[in-house]
């Protein structure tokens, strides 16, 4: 085989089984794993390549994927898991004979740049031998890309079409710690393909990850073991292997007294560390966009007012939807005398490798998703991140030199608050998506799925409600034929690709098509610190009564007739990348569309088709102005939960009586964000079944 690398007379490995003569241990580092590493050096960054921890184990890891099926991989961020195990695999032959390497991602950015720094690495173009996939980007070529970044969730999405996966050798779930929904799912279906193609090669990778409970998932079946079972060749207990880090002390600081903004504390944090301490950059773990951008204002008028260390500071801010100039910025080396403070969201806390932190600055949160069953309401909301989030964030300080760590909460705080571990993201979210992608792979019996988590059954059971309601399944909860097996290829929350689907009968798909593009990205609006009223003014320029779909539209024509210009969308206060990427997005929709046989037409301006069709994907989110309410209070029709109306919205103060929303953000209150009035006889109309066992939508008053 021409993985085979292994030498007659060559050294072994050593193994160290434990008692059960169960899971594989590697012993210290190799000695002869160096030797070897000559034939495989890449130029000038070879050096650089060998000098990372994992380098010492690459015999063995090599070892250890050729005689199991699945190897359990835990080393320290930064130890060259993601960059390097992939181009080893390479170099042993596991992307001969047209077979491609996967390496998974929970986040985009991470694909992106883990995918440009390994191609750089073998000197070669992006997207030839290298390449990458997330949602609506394919830098591929499948007749010549051996190693393929993707995120975990278009690997789900390749299995709707190539069931086992085929042409894949070895798939490493990179990141696995993180749980993340699309990474659970993704590991009870490798453990299911596995059992049919027993040359496939899984390895689970991360930083910290309880390696026995991924190794226990691994070995047991929830069902009885089937005769396919037996003609597995490679070993079927997973291997375990722990790489070294060579990470530095990190000193932690705590506050004495709990700080009651942590904005605010985080910058006269990166100001005393910039005064007093040696050079070396500082990286600060806050939760988003908006408090880091708050952050980076605030620290940027500070340092003005306080000249004598205003100078040498480069401040920098890091999260998903930053533009891709200003991620090469973050990862470009720090001029000489200058300090660079990165202002990141928990993206950098294991994903992604800064090299030349000295000091982590750790508000204590990130952003997490929460789902209430009982209210069907999801939130992203700032939440308190876990003890293992806290020592990895403080293990970012520890990489050229010892490091210091600020924690913005008490010793006492970590010591006795803080929870141990993260809930993983499947227990804490809106299953519509998961079950749509399932019942699309053939899984019936959901509740029965081997989860490595198993989903609260209350969500399952909304999850199935929801998607009743919309007609992707049926009575017997299966996909419905053609709606269900449709919006399942769709890669869109199935309330969109209701909604696109329903704009083919009405008539708008056009129109639909471009709502559901902008309704994928954050914002089209530039931020709007500092600018408010002149944003609130040029939102006025675009603004429909209908509400914010339909002023969605306004400026998607807009931004055409001004022959999609930088300029125009300055002056109107949108943001240009953004409008940029909703052109991109729309034409992979136009091109799903068509596959499935929708070809786009235009209402010509009928906008109550347009709102027809909003109202058959989002029904579920509607909600009534309150009769007697001064102060804009909404109910949800279901679950009457308390929302209003956010002030980013154009109907914001306009309080129309009935309104559906696309999502909820939570603040100080639950906030609708992009609202459309709906005449309520709409409601019942696309969803009869839905809405029987509410107080009925009143058809009189709207
Ligand atoms: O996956 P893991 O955290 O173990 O490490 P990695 O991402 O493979 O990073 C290994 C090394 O490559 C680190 O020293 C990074 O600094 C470097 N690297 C880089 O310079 N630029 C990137 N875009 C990614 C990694
Ligand atoms: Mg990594």
């Amino acid at each position: 085989m021409s993985q085979q690398f292994w030498k007659p007379g060559s050294e072994k490995p050593r193994i160290l089984e434990d008692e059960e003569g169960g899971v594989v241990f590697f012993g210290p580092p190799l000695s002869s794993a160096a030797s070897s590493s000559s034939r495989f050096g890449y130029a000038s960054i070879g050096s650089q390549r060998q000098r990372l921890p994992v380098y010492k184990y690459r015999t063995a890891i090599l070892y250890l994927v050729e005689t199991h099926a699945t190897t359990i991989i835990v080393g320290e961020t930064g130890s060259g898991k993601t960059t390097q195990i992939p181009q080893y695999l390479k170099e042993a032959g596991w992307a001969d004979g047209g077979r491609v390497i996967a390496c998974t991602q929970p986040r985009r950015l991470a694909v992106q740049t883990v995918a440009s720094r390994v191609a750089e690495e073998m000197d070669v173009k992006l997207g030839e031998e290298v390449g990458y996939a997330i949602r609506f980007e394919d830098v591929t070529n499948p007749a010549a890309t051996m190693i393929k970044f993707l995120t975990d969730g278009v690997l789900l999405r390749e299995i709707m079409n190539d069931p086992l996966l085929t042409k894949y050798s070895v798939i490493m779930v990179d990141e696995a710690h993180e749980r993340s929904i699309s990474t659970d799912i993704l590991l009870g279906l490798l453990k299911k393909i596995q059992r049919r193609r027993p040359e496939l090669r899984l390895i689970i990778s991360s930083a910290t990850i309880e390696a026995k409970s991924m190794s226990d998932f691994f070995q047991t079946s929830k069902k009885h073991r089937g005769p396919e079972d037996h003609d597995f060749v490679p070993r079927k207990v997973p291997a375990i292997l722990s790489v070294e880090g060579r990470g530095f002390n990190v000193h932690i600081h705590y506050v004495v007294e709990p700080v009651s903004d942590y904005v605010q504390a985080t910058v006269s944090t990166v100001l005393s560390i910039h005064d007093q301490e040696p050079a070396g950059d500082i990286l600060v773990f806050l939760t988003g966009q908006d408090d880091i951008d708050a952050a980076i204002r605030l620290l940027a008028e500070e340092a003005h007012a306080s000249r004598k260390i205003s100078s040498g500071l480069i401040v920098l801010p890091l999260y998903s939807s930053l533009p891709r100039a200003d991620q090469d910025l973050v990862f470009s080396p720090t001029p000489r005398g200058k300090r660079k403070v990165v202002i990141s969201t928990n993206i950098a806390e294991t994903s992604l490798t800064l090299e030349g932190v000295v000091y982590v600055v750790d508000s204590g949160f990130s952003k997490q998703q929460f789902y209430n069953p009982i209210s069907d309401i999801e939130n992203l909301v700032v939440a308190p991140i876990s003890k293992a989030s806290a020592r990895q964030r403080a293990g970012r300080a520890g990489r050229v030199r010892p490091g210091k760590c600020y924690r913005l909460y008490t010793e006492e705080y970590f010591v006795n608050e803080m929870s141990s571990v993260g809930i993983p993201e499947m227990q804490r979210s809106k299953l519509v998506s998961c079950v749509i992608q399932l019942k699309a792979l053939g899984i019936d019996n959901i509740l029965g799925f081997d989860w490595p988590a198993s989903p609260p059954p209350e969500a399952m059971i909304r999850a199935l409600e929801v998607l009743y309601s919309l007609g992707v399944l049926d009575d017997d909860a299966k996909l419905t034929s053609p709606v269900g097996f449709q919006a399942a290829e769709i890669p869109l929350d199935p309330m969109i690709s209701k909604m696109i689907l329903s704009s083919n009968q009405l008539g708008c798909s056009d129109e639909i098509i471009t709502i559901a593009a902008i309704l994928s990205i954050q914002s089209i609006w530039v931020s709007g610190r500092g600018v408010q009223k002149e944003l609130d003014e040029a939102k006025l320029r675009f603004a429909a009564a209908e509400g914010d779909h339909v002023t969605f539209l306004n400026v998607y024509k807009g931004f055409l007739q001004s022959g999609k210009s930088s300029q125009w969308c300055h002056k109107n206060y949108m943001n240009y990348q953004a409008m940029k990427k909703v052109i991109e997005i729309r034409e992979q929709l136009r091109r799903t569309a068509l596959r499935l046989g929708i070809v786009l037409k235009s209402c010509e301006g009928d906008m109550l088709a347009v709102r027809k069709a909003v109202t058959a994907g989002f029904f579920a989110n509607a909600s009534r102005l309150e009769a007697f309410s001064h102060n804009g209070m909404y109910k949800t029709v279901r679950g009457s939960q308390e929302v209003y109306i956010h002030p980013s919205s154009v109907l914001f103060r306009v309080n129309p009586k009935w309104v559906i929303y696309h999502s909820l953000v939570s603040t100080d209150r639950q906030y609708m964000r992009n609202v459309m009035t709906v005449d309520p006889s709409w409601l019942t109309e696309a969803a009869p079944h839905f809405f029987q066992h509410q107080r009925r939508p009143d058809p009189i008053v709207h």
